[in-house]
């Protein structure tokens, strides 16, 4: 078992990230600020492109260090780097309260790294503001190591333990082409979400105001049972899902998201009612039969 796989069992630190997670919800709760933290506005996470500015800033300034006359361009890039930690770690700290338990253990020493990094690169500047070259110089080397190992649990987080992923997005390869039977109109419910299977799928249906609509019944955020999510209209009037893990919300009409954490658009489905009364599927965007 790797190191990284060890501290997605290392229950000793969930006292800190309940801690963490209480203070992150009262000081980001969940809204419009926070969605554009997750990244919803952009179809994808921020924290990764946010992330990637201290890190090509502070690498910058190390490879200048090496440069000779460039003392003045290290102290800056040093400052911008520190300046772009804020955004970063705001963005990270919010998804970070939206994931498993797992996943948030990993996430705590993820982001203790990048927070060394940071003191480091602050110390770097301090020496080098302060005359002391050669300090600064080996400071901004321990700092890029703490950042690379924060880095490395960043992408264990983001690839294995598919935090950041759509979980949705295999419904795209896994729908049949072409309408398919899903079920009788007679056997939905009003107003409430149900599952139906479509071969591999598991779909959710929702029948409502005399309209019928199918989405890909797992949560693009972290794949939770959307059948068992609550209906709510939101503010431009549009029929919505809610998620029942972290709270995503979904335009039934398209799968867009209307509220994070989830940033990608959950899988939809083209719905219609044959002379037998018969739901037939086809997956969103298919070409015509
Ligand atoms: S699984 Fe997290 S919002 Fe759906």
């Amino acid at each position: 078992m790797s190191a990284a796989e060890r501290l997605e069992h290392a229950e000793r630190l969930d006292g800190a990230a309940a801690v963490a997670e209480t203070l992150v919800r009262r000081v980001l709760p969940p809204g419009a600020r926070s969605d554009v933290l997750h990244g919803v506005p952009l179809g994808q996470p921020a924290h990764p492109a946010l992330a990637g500015l201290p890190l090509g800033f502070w690498t910058s300034a190390a490879v200048l260090d090496l440069v000779p006359g460039s003392a003045r361009a290290s102290r800056a890039l040093i400052a911008l780097g520190l300046a772009a930690v804020v955004p970063a770690a705001a963005a990270g700290w919010v998804d970070w309260s939206e994931l498993h338990r797992e996943q948030q253990r990993v996430g705590l020493v993820h982001a203790a790294s990048g927070a060394c990094a940071s003191v480091l690169f602050a110390g770097s500047l301090l020496a080098r503001m302060t005359g002391r070259t050669a300090s600064g110089r080996a400071l901004t080397l321990g700092g890029l190591a703490a950042a690379t190992a924060g880095g490395f649990l960043g992408r264990h987080l983001a690839f294995p333990m598919g935090a950041g992923a759509s979980h949705a997005e295999p419904v795209t390869h896994l729908a049949p082409l072409g309408w398919h039977n899903l079920c009788k109109v007679s056997d939905l419910p009003q107003g409430r979400p149900v599952s139906r299977r479509l071969g591999y799928l598991t779909l959710v249906v929702v029948r409502h105001r005399g309209e019928i609509c199918v989405l890909d019944d797992q949560c693009a955020h972290l794949g939770g049972p959307l059948h068992q999510g609550e209906l709510v209209t939101s503010a431009d009037g549009s029929p919505c899902l809610v998620c029942p893990w972290h709270g995503s919300t979904f335009r039934l009409a398209d799968g867009s998201v209307m509220r994070g954490p989830a940033t990608a658009r959950q899988p939809a489905f083209e719905v219609r009612v044959t002379a037998e009364r018969t739901v037939q599927v086809r997956p969103r965007n298919a070409g015509q039969d």
